[in-house]
């Protein structure tokens, strides 16, 4: 009996026993399942964008970075170094962002031209996520949206309208240049061509002048100024937090951190913004706060303007104010005043930064080639006396060598050496199907470094342009694209060529430039949303007279 009664307790001490330990193996295999899911799904999320590309090469990836250490590791000539060792179209990640770069001049007619209606928006890198600002412009608006804003607008870059900016542009070239003369220090140029170019756009996007062309000194640096507190009026701001909120687009892992963690994991860039732009000193606090009074400003112009309406106003504002007014119903829909804002504000972007860029490469380029110097300044004095100023039609037809020479200079520093596309559809390019949301970006910086379309490329030789000569006849027509291509190319091409040539002919009539012993060489560049100069170039001024 007690031995039956002990044989009971132990078996339903076992008994119970058994039942935790089904509880525990229950709850540890929930747990299990609970990580499976978890890491399945983060695993998922992180691969699937390489899943559906994964048939085109790349180099291997390092998790959660991606391709970003290749990109430390090689600097700009990453893409070219890719291209030579995985052919024209590889597979590139940023962090979890899958990319397919197209680094072939026929690549880039089959993804811009011939399968637009496939591929026809931008991808949203994630520097442009972050800023609502950014977004509402003509570069990242798509679909119907895009077609009908960029409809109204090519109607304002009409040849006669361009023919009668020259006056205007004229003369914040020569504010901007006055005194250069006087300068005995060096001049750090691409400060320099950066007021004058956000003069020039702030006046023919805006009607608004921004002054900054009117030298205080020449010698003044955008640095400079933007540390200058004295300085508070309502224009110099607003300029100083455009300045800012786009030098803090970068494409690199030196951006806000909203912005590092928008490469690394997507999903985590927006709540992260949310936080870190309510904690004052953060970088996201800082861009939020820039780009809200920037916002602000930008609408207060804009509704001011609605209300005056002067007729005879040209400038780029106004003329999509009209627009509105009297076109149909579509337009009033799509140009609504928060749109109409981003964009005037996109022109700012998109018409300073390029523009001076490019002026600042040629200067630099030049003064660096004294052959190319001597043909140049022939070509520009044997024009006409130096008063005599040139038409849009002479810029357009006279200048033949100015043309080699800025599309060489071009060539050597490409201001945007990546172009956005993202497929609307399942699409096949290249060989490889790409799945609908792809995103594929054309890398004309791969194109102008390549031998086989430029001989010597690290050679600056403007003549290879020159259309008579062998190089240029043989090279494949998209080889060489600046300015984009496509239904989506450049709005702005005409009106920026037209104010480098000008800027050019004014500054050669009167100076030449050599490099200043403070500039370190070779030149530093900086990657953002386009490629500028890390440190300036600086210069010296020679007096030619
Ligand atoms: C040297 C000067 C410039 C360069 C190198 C340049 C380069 C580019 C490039 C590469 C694109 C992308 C094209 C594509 O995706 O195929 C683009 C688009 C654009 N650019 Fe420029 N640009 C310059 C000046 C300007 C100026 C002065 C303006 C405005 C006045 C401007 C406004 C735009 C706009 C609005 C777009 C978007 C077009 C669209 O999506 O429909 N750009 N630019």
């Amino acid at each position: 009996m007690v031995l039956l009664l002990l044989l009971d307790a132990i078996s339903h001490n076992l008994l119970m026993k058994m039942e935790w330990l089904c509880t525990v193996y229950r709850t540890e295999s929930m747990i299990f399942t609970l990580i499976g899911i978890i890491t399945a799904g983060v695993v998922s999320y992180l691969y699937g964008p390489y899943w559906g590309v994964r048939k085109v090469p790349g180099p291997p990836i390092v998790p959660l970075l991606g391709h970003i250490p290749l990109m430390a590791k090689y600097g700009p000539d990453v893409f070219s170094i890719l291209a030579n060792r995985y052919g024209p179209i590889f597979r590139f990640h940023m962090g979890r962002q899958a990319m397919i770069i197209a680094a072939d001049p026929e690549l880039c007619r089959e993804v811009g031209i011939k399968k637009f209606k496939d591929v026809p928006n931008r991808s949203i890198p994630s520097p442009i996520a972050a800023s609502p600002l950014h977004q509402k412009g003509l570069f990242f608006t798509r679909d119907a949206r895009w077609s009908t804003m960029r409809n109204s607008i090519l109607s304002m870059y009409q040849p006669s309208h361009l023919a009668s900016l020259v006056p205007t542009m004229q003369s914040f070239i020569e504010s901007a240049t006055h005194n250069l003369e006087s300068s005995k220090q060096d001049i750090t140029f691409s400060d320099l061509s950066l007021r004058m170019a956000t003069d020039v756009i702030g006046q023919a996007a805006f009607g608004v002048n921004f002054g900054l062309s009117k030298p205080k000194s020449v010698t003044d640096t955008i640095d400079s100024d933007i540390n200058n507190q004295d300085s508070g009026n309502e224009v110099s701001d607003f300029i100083k937090q455009h300045i800012f909120s786009t030098t803090q687009l970068k494409m690199d892992l030196s951006g806000s951190l909203s912005i590092i963690l928008g490469l690394l994991v997507p999903v985590l860039q927006e709540p992260f913004r949310q936080i870190l732009k309510r904690i004052p000193g953060t970088m996201d606090w800082k861009v939020d706060r820039t780009n809200k009074k920037l916002s602000h400003r930008l609408d207060e112009i804009v509704s001011k303007r609605m209300i005056e309406m002067k007729i005879e106003s040209k400038d780029f504002l106004s003329l999509i104010l009209k627009a509105r007014e009297s076109d149909t119903e579509v337009s009033k829909n799509v140009f609504t005043p928060d749109y109409i804002s981003a964009t005037a504000y996109e022109h700012l972007l998109a018409g300073s930064a390029t523009t001076a860029f490019t002026l600042s490469s040629v200067v630099y380029l030049v003064s660096k080639h004294p052959e190319v110097e001597k043909e140049l300044l022939a070509e520009i004095d044997g024009f006409g006396p130096h008063d005599q100023k040139p038409t849009a039609h002479d810029l357009q037809h006279k200048f033949p060598y100015l043309d080699q020479v800025i599309k060489e200079s071009m060539r050597f520093y490409f201001v945007s050496p990546l172009i956005a596309r993202e497929t609307s559809k399942q699409v096949e390019i290249g060989g490889y199907l790409l799945p609908k949301g792809t995103w594929i970006w054309l890398a004309p910086g791969v194109l102008a470094k390549d031998p086989r379309h430029f001989p010597e490329p690290d050679k600056f030789k403007p003549e290879r342009f020159d259309q008579n000569c062998d190089e240029e006849k043989r090279r494949h027509p998209y080889a060489f694209i600046p300015f984009g291509i496509g239904p989506r190319a450049c709005i702005g091409q005409k009106f920026s060529v037209q104010e480098i040539k000008l800027s050019l002919i004014h500054l050669y009539r009167k100076y030449v430039f050599r490099h200043s012993p403070n500039m370190e060489e070779p030149l530093e560049l900086q990657f953002g949303i386009v490629l500028s100069f890390k440190k300036g170039v600086k210069l010296n001024v020679i007096n030619r007279a």
